[in-house]
């Protein structure tokens, strides 16, 4: 397969000091699995706190989020990519679900996160996944392809040559309910493939993580899939245990 395994955790609006500390101190008597890249992703308070704390200890940290306008200005509330990048951060994820469908943020929003975490040297992680009406309905692929297509004609199928998509269908998100292998497979395969149909070099070395109630015991199958390159890990990230479990699993 050749492509690297990266496990992140998106702590979304969970954690404290407190936490930070003490995960960081359960993590200093663990080895931490060889090939797996580690990335954390912590509320974005807690980012330069989180920096401090995992400085020498292989693991990246991230934001969860990123305003999509790259220059500096009366944006009020808002955080630009160059300040994460300013700061340390090394990777931000875009279009998380909750942020689509809670916050309301479109696909062409997404991608104008996606760009303007690239300008600042920030690798995007571009989050796509369908809700269970629009599986029933048949129409996951049509989803997905709306999902990426937005990104691929804003950014350029070269732009994902610097960046990690994540497949994170919207009913295994915290339900307990994981998408099966073969669900996985398929959609990361439909995913690869529609990045394939502009540039084959870069679908191929394309890192697609999967997302959704990944859990340790069920990680191993999942990371088995052809298609699947790690995972992004909500609940299960916030404890060091089940975190490198998942992160050992396979
Ligand atoms: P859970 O692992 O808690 O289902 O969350 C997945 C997720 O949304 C990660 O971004």
């Amino acid at each position: 397969m050749g492509r690297n395994r990266l496990v992140a955790g998106n702590w979304k609006m969970n954690g404290s000091s407190a936490l930070i500390q003490s995960f960081f101190d359960d993590m200093k008597n663990q080895s931490l699995p060889d090939q797996v890249g580690l990335l954390l992703c912590p509320p974005l308070v807690y980012l330069p706190e989180m920096l401090a704390a995992a400085r020498g200890t292989g693991i990246s940290v991230g934001a969860q989020t990123v305003c999509e306008t790259a220059e500096a200005g009366a944006f009020t509330g808002e955080v630009s990519a160059e300040m994460l990048s300013d700061i340390g951060a090394s990777h931000v994820i875009v279009g998380h679900s909750e942020r689509r469908h809670i916050y309301g943020e479109s696909s062409d929003m997404v991608a104008s996160k996606f760009s303007a975490a690239q300008s600042a040297g920030l690798v995007p992680i571009l989050c796509v996944g369908e809700t269970l009406e629009e599986r029933e309905a048949g129409n996951m692929e049509t989803v997905l392809a709306e999902q990426l297509g937005c990104v691929l004609s804003q950014c350029g199928a070269s732009a994902l040559g610097q960046a990690i998509v994540a497949y994170e269908p919207v009913w295994a998100i915290g339900t307990g309910k994981t998408a099966s292998p073969e669900q996985a497979q398929a959609a990361h395969a439909f995913l690869r493939s529609q990045v394939a149909a502009q540039d084959d070099t870069i679908a191929a070395g394309l890192q697609i993580l999967y997302g959704g109630s990944v859990k340790p015991d069920n990680a191993a199958e999942l990371f088995a899939c052809e298609d699947v390159d790690g995972g992004l890990i909500g609940g299960a990230s916030l404890k060091v245990e089940s975190f490198l479990g998942i992160a050992r699993a396979g």
